[in-house]
């Protein structure tokens, strides 16, 4: 089973408590997003691994760690995870991103892929899958089948709100994918929403409807 990480830092639940407001506005809910996205990339990358060089300091020359060219990728699935990719890029300038077209069915829930496009060497990557939302799990679950089905085999979620629902179907469809969020909601109300969520991540992002 992949590893639940909820990221508890307390300048991440600040910011999520203001992107849940309903008066929050488009432009702060945007750059809320962002700057959680910048934090959350600091924890989800806190196990790539160090290889050590030789540095040479003003002073002496000196063994010092640096990464060890683990390549990275972002995946936002559309729409909302966009909002997620620039925040995660300024601390992995190097990432290659890909991209992935899904809408939920607003009748059946099912996720409809659309759009699938990929960086070329994707299956060497470690792939970073970023989307706002995690509520049946259809939709996340369906971007890394997308993911899987292209050869690729290093694969996480990153999400800022989740329902237990949502958590639960990708674990049992994908076990092998650690998730990190910043917070582990109540539940899914009747209409798929995450209680007590933030509404519409894509119309609140976007400032569509
Ligand atoms: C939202 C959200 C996720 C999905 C989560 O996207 O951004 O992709 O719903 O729901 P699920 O876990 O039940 O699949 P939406 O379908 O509203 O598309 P949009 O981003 O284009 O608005
Ligand atoms: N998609 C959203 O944007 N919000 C939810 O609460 C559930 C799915």
């Amino acid at each position: 089973m992949g590893t639940l990480t909820i990221c508890d830092h307390p300048l991440i639940q600040h910011k999520l408590t203001y992107i849940r407001d309903k008066d929050t506005k488009t432009k702060d809910f945007r750059e809320l997003v962002d700057e959680i996205a910048t934090m959350m990339a600091y924890e989800i990358t806190r196990d790539l691994p160090l290889e050590t060089i030789s540095v040479t300091t003003p002073i002496v020359e000196a063994p010092s760690n640096v990464i060890s060219g683990r390549m990275l990728g972002v995946i936002p699935i559309l729409r909302a995870g966009l909002g997620m990719v620039e925040g995660m890029l300024k601390l992995i300038p190097a990432a290659k991103v890909g991209h992935i077209g899904l809408f939920r069915n607003p009748e059946t829930l099912q996720p409809v892929e659309y759009y699938v496009n990929l960086p070329a060497d994707a299956t060497e990557r470690l792939l970073i899958v970023v989307d706002p939302m995690l509520a049946t799990g259809g939709s996340a679950n369906a971007a890394i089948a997308s993911l899987k089905s292209r050869g690729c085999t290093q694969i996480k979620l990153m999400c800022l709100i989740a329902a237990p629902e949502g958590v639960a179907a990708v674990q049992q469809a994908h076990p092998d994918v650690d998730i990190y969020l910043a917070s582990l909601d109540s539940h899914l109300n009747d209409h798929g929403y995450i209680v007590p969520g933030l509404g519409d991540a894509g119309d609140r992002m976007f400032g569509t409807k």
